[in-house]
């Protein structure tokens, strides 16, 4: 038997019910805050991830799906490929592609779609998991630096939760600074690593060289009273990113929007710049963040772009249904109708009035002629259908129908017109 591959999974109703209801919902939200929807490949050219998420980040260095692709000749190498890991880069590269940045304003774009790491597989984590983002991004003219962009940002997420129904979700909120501050904070920690690092884990041994911010990460329990001693980015901070930071929190405050600013919040992926937050959610176990974001305001540089500072976030879909499971509020519309074709040739004409039902909007289903009346009704019932219509040769003649109530085995006959007014949803 061939199954799905590691990491990968199938969502299957009733589940997918519970997805959908989240992505209308996600649509309907983010349309107030004036978001559209962007959709970028999922395949682009792996120098685009390691030029944004970072070559030394663990995205790209070990979880990348990535290959040669053919050249055009049979002998000739091509160009190397990755399925996307996240989806900002993608969106940032459109913008610069199709020169979005020509229209005035501040861009907001928003994306659903599925990702790809090979990271080890666990509850909440998968090979192929799917994000819902979003971007907001634009020339400094056009405002794109403000803290009040971050705050609208994070407001619009906290309504998210809120209109889905989950509570308890924490905002852990830090600034990681610019650039120069995060280069003077990466000598800092350099330097306060050498003494250290040689009681650390591999992986930090290892970052403490190439990406010293990096150690911050380590979940690894030993490392954790050697890491609380560290340098703290705050400290490192320039005026200009100490009043931004200020700035957000404020205006969260004023808002009533709970956070708690965490020192050690660095995040995973290399473009970021000041603001840097994660939301997350007790229920989930050790993948608890169930969506992370911040600023890359030099993103867009960094791609050959104009300066274009934004600042955006992704969800976790896969964790964001999770949690929503117990509360389970999306439910599948049940079966209007299932149609019973009592007969040869009959099964011509329930097909004929499954149509005409269903183009009323009712939800039909439709049994077989060579079922018996009794074996039809049982299946009418396990689909969960509210009523039957059994369609025989008599029927078909005469125009009546027999319509029978499956919960109450009451039985009334019905013409065409009335047949199109039994109503859909209840
Ligand atoms: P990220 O923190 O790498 O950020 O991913 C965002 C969210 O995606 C995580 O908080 C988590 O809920 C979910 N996620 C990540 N990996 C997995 C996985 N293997 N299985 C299931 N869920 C996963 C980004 O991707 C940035 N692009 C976010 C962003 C947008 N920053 C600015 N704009």
């Amino acid at each position: 038997m061939i199954k799905s591959v590691r990491g990968m999974r199938d969502l299957l109703p009733p589940e997918t019910e519970t997805w959908n209801f989240v992505d209308t919902e996600v649509r309907q939200l983010f349309g107030l805050y004036n978001f559209q929807e962007i959709r970028t490949p999922v395949i682009e050219d792996l120098q685009l991830f390691q030029r944004s998420v970072g070559e030394e980040t663990d995205i790209v260095y070990k979880e990348m799906f990535a290959w040669q692709d053919r050249g055009r000749a049979e002998s000739e190498k091509g160009q190397w490929l990755a399925l996307r890991p996240e989806n900002t880069a993608g969106v940032v590269r459109a913008y610069i592609e199709h020169k979005l940045w020509d229209q005035p304003g501040l861009r907001r774009f928003y994306y659903v779609g599925p990702q790809f790491r090979r990271e080890r597989p666990q509850k909440g984590r998968y090979r192929q998991f799917y994000q819902i983002g979003a971007e907001v991004i634009g020339p400094p003219s056009a405002g794109s630096e403000s803290p009040a962009v971050d705050a609208e940002v994070l407001e619009m997420l906290a309504a998210l939760l809120d209109r889905l129904g989950i509570k308890d979700w924490t905002l852990e909120l830090n600034s990681v600074g610019c650039a120069d501050d995060r280069r003077r904070y990466n000598e800092a920690l350099r330097e306060a690593l050498k003494d250290v690092v040689g009681k650390m884990c591999a992986d930090c041994q290892r970052r403490a060289q190439t990406n010293p911010l990096r150690v911050l990460d380590c979940k690894v329990a030993e490392d954790q009273p050697i890491i609380e001693k560290l340098p703290r980015m705050s400290d490192y901070l320039d005026e200009k990113c100490q009043i931004h930071f200020a700035e957000v929190q404020k205006i969260l405050t004023a808002l009533d929007l709970p956070f708690v600013v965490n020192y050690r919040l660095v995040r995973g992926l290399d473009y970021y710049t000041r603001t840097a937050f994660e939301f997350t959610h007790g229920s989930l176990g050790a993948q608890n963040a169930i969506l992370g974001g911040g600023r890359y305001d030099g993103l867009s540089e960094a791609l050959g772009g104009p300066a274009a500072p934004g600042i955006g976030f992704a969800i976790g879909e896969d964790r964001l249904v999770m949690t929503l499971q117990e509360t389970a509020k999306a439910e599948t519309r049940p079966v209007d109708i299932y149609v019973v074709p009592l007969g040869a040739g009959m099964n011509v004409h329930a097909a004929r009035l499954a149509r005409r039902l269903r183009r009323r909007g009712l939800v039909v289903v439709s049994g077989d002629e060579s079922f018996r009346l009794k074996k039809s009704l049982e299946t009418a019932d396990k689909t969960g259908a509210r009523r039957a219509l059994i369609i025989g040769e008599n029927e078909v003649n005469s125009g009546r129908f027999a319509v029978k109530d499956l919960s109450t085995g009451e039985q009334i006959t019905l013409n065409l017109e009335e047949l199109g007014k039994l109503g859909g949803q209840p």
